[in-house]
C-alpha cells in the first residue's frame, strides 16, 4: 500500500496515534531490521514521549545477522529494550511479550504498592507502512484481523486482542510517516520496499544495491549473476554484466537496462541475493560523534 504524506497526514496521524497512546502502558515502534535507522519516523521520540518503548527489529531473516546484533547492543546501550523479530514466520514472539513485561515492570509494581489488582499490559504497534505491522498483530492474534482502518484517516472501532494471559494489544497499529531527509535514507527506504512507488528513479535504486553489495559482499556478486566484475568495476559494467548472464536483451539485442534494473531491486527487496543490512551502526556512531 502506498500512502501520499502531506502535511495534513502527518498531523493527522500523529494525533491519532497520540490518542492512541493514552490508552497504553507500553509501545512496539516496529523496525526494518535491515534498515533500523531509515526505516524509524523521524519524530518517534517526541511522539512517544517517556512511554516505556521496545525496538522490533523486524524482517531479521533478510538482514545480516552480524549487525542485526551490532544494533541490539547499540539499542541497548541507550537505553532501549530490543528485540529481533521474523514475524512472518514467527520467531520470536514470544520475546515481545517478555519484553512488554520488562519494560513496563516498574509501573505494574507502584500499581501493586498502592493496592490495584493486577492486570493485563495494555500496548500498540507504531512503524512507518510495510515494516510488518499488520503481519505481526495477525500472528500474535493467531488469526486473521482486517486490514481495514490500516490507513490514517480511515477510523474504524478499536479492540483489543488478547495475547497470552499478561498483554492485551490494540488491534490497529499505529501508521507514521517515513524519512524523507535524504536521497540515500529515500534509497533505502526503495531498496527494501518500505516505499514501493517512489519519487526516487528505480535506476538508482538498483546501483546503490549493487555498490553496496560489491562493496561488502563482491563474491556473492559474482556467483549470484553468474558474473565476473571488480571491485572497483563502474556500475554501468554490472548492469551489462548481469544483462549478458541472464540475457536480458531488447529487440536491437542491446542490454534491456530496464529489465535489470527492476530485476535487481525485487532480488534484493526479497533478500535473494543475501541477506543485508543497509544502515551500518558504525556510520550512525560516528555521525553522533561528529556532532
Ligand atoms: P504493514 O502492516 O506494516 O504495512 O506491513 P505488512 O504486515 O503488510 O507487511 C509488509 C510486507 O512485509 C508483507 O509482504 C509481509 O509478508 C512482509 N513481512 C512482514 N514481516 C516480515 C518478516 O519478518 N520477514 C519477511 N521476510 N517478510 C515480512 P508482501 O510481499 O507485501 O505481502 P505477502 O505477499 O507476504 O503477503
Amino acid at each position: 500500500m502506498t500512502i501520499q504524506w502531506f502535511p495534513g497526514h502527518m498531523a493527522k496521524a500523529r494525533r491519532e496515534v497520540t490518542e492512541q497512546l493514552k490508552m497504553v502502558d507500553c509501545v512496539f515502534e516496529l523496525l526494518d531490521a535491515r534498515i533500523p535507522y531509515s526505516s524509524s519516523n523521524p519524530m518517534i521520540s517526541d511522539i512517544i514521549k517517556d512511554k516505556p518503548r521496545v525496538v522490533l527489529l523486524n524482517k531479521m531473516d533478510m538482514a545480516d545477522p552480524g549487525e542485526t546484533k551490532k544494533w541490539l547492543q547499540h539499542f541497548e546501550a541507550e537505553g532501549v529494550y530490543p528485540v529481533m523479530l521474523d514475524a512472518k514466520n514467527g520467531k520470536n514472539l514470544n520475546m515481545v511479550v517478555k519484553a512488554a513485561e520488562a519494560v513496563t515492570k516498574e509501573k505494574f509494581e507502584r500499581l501493586a504498592a498502592k493496592g490495584l489488582r493486577p492486570r493485563a499490559i495494555r500496548a500498540m504497534i507504531v512503524g512507518i507502512p510495510n515494516v510488518g505491522k499488520s503481519t505481526l498483530i495477525n500472528r500474535l492474534a493467531k488469526k486473521s484481523i482486517a486490514k481495514t482502518g490500516n490507513t490514517p484517516g480511515v477510523t474504524k472501532k478499536q479492540q483489543w486482542i488478547k495475547v497470552g494471559k499478561t498483554l492485551e494489544l490494540l488491534d490497529t497499529p499505529g501508521i507514521l510517516w517515513p524519512k524523507f531527509e535524504d536521497q540515500v535514507v529515500g534509497k533505502k527506504l526503495s531498496l527494501t520496499g518500505a516505499i514501493k512507488d517512489s519519487i526516487i528513479h528505480l535506476d538508482e535504486v538498483a546501483i546503490y544495491g549493487l555498490e553496496f553489495i560489491q562493496q561488502y559482499e563482491l563474491e556473492t556478486l559474482n556467483k549470484h549473476y553468474n558474473i565476473q566484475v571488480e571491485a572497483d568495476s563502474p556500475y554501468i559494467d554490472i548492469f551489462d554484466a548481469i544483462g549478458m548472464s541472464r540475457g536480458m536483451k531488447n529487440k536491437g539485442n542491446e542490454i534491456d537496462y530496464e529489465s535489470v534494473v527492476e530485476l535487481v531491486v525485487r532480488e534484493i527487496r526479497n533478500a535473494k541475493v543475501g541477506r543485508y543490512t543497509f544502515d551500518r551502526v558504525k556510520e550512525l556512531e560516528s555521525t553522533d560523534e561528529a556532532e
